[in-house]
C-alpha cells in the first residue's frame, strides 16, 4: 500500500527565530518565492503523499489560512490576466487535500505526532519537519519512500554529522547495510558528546507505522523533558526492523536566521528568477532599490 498521509507538526514556538517569528509562523517565512512549509508540502506531494496532516498550536491558524483557497483573490487575477500569479496561489491545492490537528501543550515531538493519529487512523504515514528543507536530486521523503516500499519497516533519514554536532540530533546506532540503507539496532535522542555511538544523525523525514502511536503513548517525557519522537521509534526495535536511509542530497536548515539566509543563498543559484540577483552581486552591484 502506498503512503497516503503526511504528518507536518508545526506547532513549535519558532523561539530559534525571534523577534521574526513572535507573530508570524516560522513555518510562513518566506524562502525565495513561497513559504517554508510550502516546500514540505511540496516534497510530500512528491514522495507520493496526498493528504498533508499538519499539526497546529493556537495562534497558527495562519498556516491553515495559506492553504485555504482564497477565491476572491483568484478571481481577481484571473480578471486582470494574471496568469502566473493565479497558478503559483492555486499550485497547493493540486494533488494535495489538507487536515489539521491540534497539540494543546508544547510536550515535545513526539507528542505532537501523536495527535494525528485520528486523521492518519491505522495506516503507515511519512512525517517532515518542515524546518529542514530538501536540496536533492530525488527529495529525501521520495527516498525514504522508495526504501519503505521495499523494507515494509519504519524508516528514518539519516546524515553524518561531527562528533561535536551530534547531541543536538537525534543518533542512529547501526549494524547491517545494503547501499546507503542501514539497519538501525538503537536510537537515541540528543545524546551527550562522549555518549554518542555513532555520527548518524537522525534527521526530519520518517516513514512510521500506526503500531508509533501507541509506542508514543508508552514514551515518558525524555531528553528536554519532552516527549521524544525518538525515544518512541526506539521501543519499536525490539518489535521488528527499523532501518535508516542515509540519503543524497541535503536537508537545509530553515529555522534560524543564518540558516534561513544560507538555504536562500543554496537555492538561488538554480532559480531563474533569483540567479540574475546573485549574480548582480558577484559582479560587484549592490542592490539598487526597487526591481
Ligand atoms: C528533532 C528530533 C531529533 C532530530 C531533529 C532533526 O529535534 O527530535 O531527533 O535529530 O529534529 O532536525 P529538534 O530539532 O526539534 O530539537
Amino acid at each position: 500500500m502506498s503512503i497516503r498521509y503526511c504528518v507536518i507538526p508545526a506547532a513549535g514556538l519558532g523561539t530559534r527565530f525571534l523577534p521574526a517569528t513572535k507573530v508570524l509562523p516560522k513555518e510562513l517565512l518566506p524562502v525565495l518565492d513561497r513559504p517554508v512549509i510550502e516546500w514540505g508540502v511540496e516534497e510530500a506531494r512528491a514522495a507520493g503523499v496526498g493528504i498533508a496532516v499538519i499539526v497546529l498550536s493556537q495562534g497558527k491558524e495562519l498556516i491553515a489560512s495559506h492553504f485555504d483557497r482564497a477565491s476572491a483573490l483568484e478571481e481577481l487575477l484571473a480578471r486582470r490576466g494574471k496568469q502566473e500569479a493565479l497558478e503559483q496561489i492555486q499550485r497547493a491545492q493540486q494533488g494535495m487535500r489538507y487536515a489539521y490537528v491540534y497539540q494543546g501543550e508544547p510536550l515535545g515531538l513526539g507528542h505532537a505526532v501523536l495527535q494525528a493519529e485520528p486523521v492518519v487512523g491505522g495506516e503507515p504515514f511519512a512525517c517532515l519537519l518542515p524546518d529542514d528543507l530538501s536540496h536533492a536530486a530525488t527529495p529525501v521523503l521520495a527516498q525514504l519512500v522508495a526504501a519503505y516500499e521495499q523494507l515494509h519497516s519504519p524508516i528514518l533519514a539519516l546524515m553524518r554529522v561531527s562528533r561535536e554536532q551530534i547531541s543536538r540530533f537525534g543518533c542512529a546506532t547501526v549494524a547491517e547495510s545494503r547501499g546507503n540503507w542501514h539497519r538501525v539496532i538503537k536510537a537515541v535522542e540528543k545524546p551527550a558528546p562522549d555518549e554518542a555511538e555513532s555520527d548518524l544523525a537522525i534527521m526530519g523525514r520518517y516513514v512510521l507505522p500506526p503500531s508509533i502511536f501507541p509506542a508514543i503513548r508508552r514514551t515518558r517525557p525524555g531528553a528536554g523533558g519532552e516527549i521524544q519522537l525518538t525515544d518512541a521509534v526506539a521501543a519499536l526495535i525490539p518489535e521488528g526492523e527499523v532501518w535508516g536511509v542515509e540519503f543524497e542530497g541535503q536537508l537545509l536548515d530553515v529555522g534560524t536566521p543564518a540558516g534561513w539566509l544560507a538555504t536562500q543563498l543554496t537555492l538561488a543559484p538554480s532559480s531563474p528568477t533569483f540567479a540574475p540577483v546573485l549574480e548582480q552581486f558577484a559582479l560587484g552591484k549592490a542592490h539598487e532599490g526597487k526591481q
